[in-house]
């Protein structure tokens, strides 16, 4: 099937959904996600921040849909044309969403853990309005212990339903999901129970905001102080890839995740599976004699410490990026700094130097 977004057209499997669509042609035309998660069953529908412009049906139906859709859970048609950050719209919709997702959420970034790695500072870094309409107390919720490892900040929460799937999915005995309804809607494990058996770490790595954070983390450094290093262990749980995340200062490891994609999802590990990984690797092996480290990891692109944001997304002779389409929404996706500043040598490419830009590198 044949569908055009955002004036690039891609030939997709049927079935395929327009966020997969654009997930494959790539880069800032793929709509940003704060539910959908493409490695956990029936995810998606819940935060609209993936809407989109429908203005061609199909080749057959060639009438565009009278609303926004969402994305991921909303399937090409051949011939379809979907506008996602071409579409006065749909950034009008996002900036709404934004706001939305914002309503109760605190800003607590400066002391939240998922600072610098949380899909909804990028979200509203990207769509967000620097001031607040809302004028009324934000909602809270009373602390609850979920158990040793992982702790729950309900006030912090998007219910995304992320977690719950994760439970459900990954392990034998689910004891948390969302209870009551309305603004009154929480995650739960309803008597207290802690979250506790050997892979519900993996919820920390799909909660995309702040909710869900690791306790052997708390408070102990900023991300973008820490250096991610890939490293692997033969891992006794046949159910654990073994191929994880280490977060290191120095010597020293002060947290272990998952690997993510650019998506920032779990990502796949070298057995072809989703590389979740189980609570012993996640909360026990801190220490680097307990890996065999594979070399520093390439951040993918949500992350404050990640390099090369911008590399290749500048529009080729095969897959154009019409200027005049985007210029004055994400001109970034498309200028190529060297024609439109003389700052630094036009032998070197800034978005693909190893390592942070240095004085040499400029005029
Ligand atoms: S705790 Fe996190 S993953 Fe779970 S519903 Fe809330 S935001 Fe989503
Ligand atoms: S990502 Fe599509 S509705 Fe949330």
């Amino acid at each position: 099937m044949k569908v055009t977004i955002d004036n690039i057209t891609i030939e997709v499997a049927p079935g395929t959904t327009i966020l997969e669509a654009a997930r494959q042609i790539g880069g800032e035309v793929a709509p940003p996600t704060m539910c959908y998660y493409s490695k956990l069953k029936g995810s998606g529908g819940k935060c609209r921040t993936c809407l989109v412009e429908v203005n061609k049906g199909s080749e057959k139906d060639p009438r565009p849909m009278p609303k926004l859709v969402a994305s991921c859970r909303t399937g090409v048609m051949d011939g379809m044309e979907v506008k996602s950050m071409t579409s006065e719209k749909v950034i009008d919709a996002r900036k709404g969403v934004t706001e939305f997702l914002l309503l109760n959420h605190p800003l607590d970034c400066p002391v939240c853990d998922q600072a610098g790695e949380c899909h909804l500072q990028d979200l509203s870094y990207e769509n967000g309005a620097a001031t607040t309409r809302y004028e009324y107390d934000r909602r809270t919720f009373e602390p609850e212990d979920i158990g040793p490892h992982i702790q729950l900040h309900m006030n912090r929460c998007i219910m995304c339903f992320r977690c719950v799937f994760t439970a459900d999915q990954l392990t034998e005995t689910r004891e948390h999901g969302i209870l009551d309804r309305g603004d009154h809607a929480k995650i739960s494990t309803c008597i207290s129970k802690a979250l506790d058996n050997d892979f519900i770490g993996n919820v920390i790595d799909v909660c995309p905001v702040g909710a869900l954070t690791d306790k052997t983390f708390r408070f102990k450094n900023r991300v973008w102080f820490t250096k991610p290093v890939d490293a692997h262990r033969n891992c006794s749980n046949p159910k654990c890839c073994g191929e994880a995340r280490l977060w290191m200062r120095g010597e020293e490891v002060y947290r272990v995740t998952a690997r993510k994609d650019e998506w920032g999802e779990v990502a796949t590990a070298s057995n072809g599976q989703t590389g979740w990984i189980c609570d012993e690797c996640r909360f026990e092996k801190k220490q680097t004699s307990d890996w065999t480290i594979e070399g520093p990891t390439k951040v993918n692109r949500h992350s404050v410490i990640a390099q090369g944001h911008y590399q290749g997304k500048v529009g080729t002779a095969t897959q154009p990026i019409l200027i005049d389409e985007v210029i004055g929404k994400r001109p970034k996706l498309t200028l190529d700094i060297h024609k439109v500043s003389e700052v630094n040598k036009p032998e070197i490419h800034l978005s693909e130097i190893e390592g942070p830009a240095h004085s040499d590198d400029f005029k």
